[in-house]
């Protein structure tokens, strides 16, 4: 829904910057060397610090060790995160026993009405083994820079009440280092996302 030019520019800038390999390079001070270099690794994602839908603090640390595949949306969205999530759970089941190694996260970017126990109830729908993860508008907004994330709040029409939200929709795979492995657009179908899943891990 709502899903506007401005909503695909992020997307569009992910795919410039992995293509290109040029813009957003990471810097590390080399030991020994004494000055920032580039070492050619795209800076998305980073640490941060959430609450999943069981109400228990979650941080990027707990999930070190283990592939992660990120979607970032909001539960009330009627019709492009479901069907991404959908997606994202139909390719992990493809994959069998690879895909167990992949913790498939939802990071929702409406936290005002994303609460634990919507998430809870949210989440369910999806698998058992998806984390959904909330937190404070500033915590949220955290995150979302982080990862490039584009979300914005729209009034529905006049005769609803609330509020939609026109966001950047992006799969992202991170690594067990914690580090962007690849990315994904939403249109993706199942099987090609097991697929390339199952040639990245
Ligand atoms: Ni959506």
């Amino acid at each position: 829904m709502f899903k506007t030019k401005e909503a695909l520019i992020p997307y569009m800038l992910l795919v410039a910057a992995m293509a290109a390999g040029l813009l957003w390079h990471e810097s590390e001070t080399v030991p020994g060397l004494g000055r920032s270099v580039t070492t050619g690794q795209v800076a998305i994602g980073g640490p941060y610090v959430l609450i999943d839908q069981d109400g228990r603090r979650k941080s990027s640390a707990d999930f070190r060790g283990k592939f992660q595949l990120i979607y970032f949306g909001y539960s009330f969205c009627p019709d492009v995160c479901p069907t991404t999530l959908s997606v994202m759970a139909d390719a992990l089941d493809k994959m069998g026993a690879q895909g167990a190694r992949i913790v498939p996260i939802f990071i929702t970017i409406d936290p005002e009405r994303d609460t634990p126990a919507i998430l809870k109830n949210y989440m369910a729908a999806f698998g058992p083994r998806f984390v959904g993860l909330t937190g404070s508008v500033s915590d949220i907004a955290k995150v979302e820079k982080l990862y490039r994330v584009y979300a914005k709040k729209m009034p529905l029409d006049e005769k609803k009440s609330g509020y939609g939200m026109d966001h950047s929709s992006v799969l992202y795979l991170m690594g067990p280092d914690g580090r962007i492995v690849t990315f994904y657009s939403e249109l993706i179908p199942a099987d090609a996302l097991a697929k390339d899943l199952k040639a990245k891990i």
